[in-house]
């Protein structure tokens, strides 16, 4: 991330907006301190996980700047989050481990439309069946590429997400349109009984 990011990414502006507006819509309508295990990919500084911490969805992390990975393992190992330094692209998790894997404003931070959909369907592999993948992030703008000038970034079209999603064989995908973010939810369909 650029400078910019890193400064905004912990500021009480960004917190304030992630706290009133953007994280109660991402995950409106989920039970999250029923959902554990969680894993957060692309937590950053970490306010995100905070939320989720104070909404009982204490989550595992995965982060791949090393530095802001373990500036947060420092901050919130102590309440029991768990932070791993490493590529939402390649997990180094076993299939199956977590109940939700939540992404907020981090998947345009993958800097090719192949990583993406790598990464979607790592996601599907690390969730349990009937599993959720949830999660929001920005479309493209001007706005957004200012804040990205010397960084990498590929902004996702949400109208594609529903195919990009079902060929990483999520189901039941959902996703809403608010202004210049979108939210999204897949599922792994549960597993068949014979
Ligand atoms: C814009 S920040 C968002 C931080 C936080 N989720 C929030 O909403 O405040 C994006 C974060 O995703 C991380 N990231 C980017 N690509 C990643 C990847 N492939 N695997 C894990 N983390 C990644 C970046 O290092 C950065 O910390």
């Amino acid at each position: 991330m650029n400078r910019f990011h890193h400064w905004y990414c912990r500021s009480g502006h960004w917190r304030l907006k992630l706290q009133s507006e953007i994280l109660p819509w991402a995950v409106n309508g989920l039970q999250l301190a029923a959902m554990a295990p969680a894993l957060e990919i692309g937590p950053g500084p970490g306010l995100t996980t905070e939320w989720l911490c104070e909404h009982g969805a204490g989550p595992a992390c995965l982060e791949i700047d090393p530095g802001l990975a373990l500036d947060l393992r420092r901050r919130l190992g102590a309440a029991g989050v768990r932070v791993y330094i490493g590529d939402a692209t390649q997990m180094p998790f076993d299939e199956g481990r977590f109940s939700i894997v939540l992404a907020f404003t981090m998947l345009h931070h993958i800097p090719s439309r192949a990583l993406q959909d790598r990464m979607f369907r790592e996601a599907y592999r690390v969730l349990q069946p009937g599993g959720i993948l949830a999660g929001v992030d920005s479309s493209d703008s001007w706005l957004l590429r200012l804040f990205h000038i010397g960084d990498r970034m590929l902004p996702l079209v949400p109208s594609e997400l529903p195919a990009r999603l079902e060929a990483a064989n999520f189901a039941n995908v959902q996703i809403d349109i608010r202004g210049e973010r979108f939210r999204f939810l897949a599922y792994r369909p549960p597993a068949r009984v014979h």
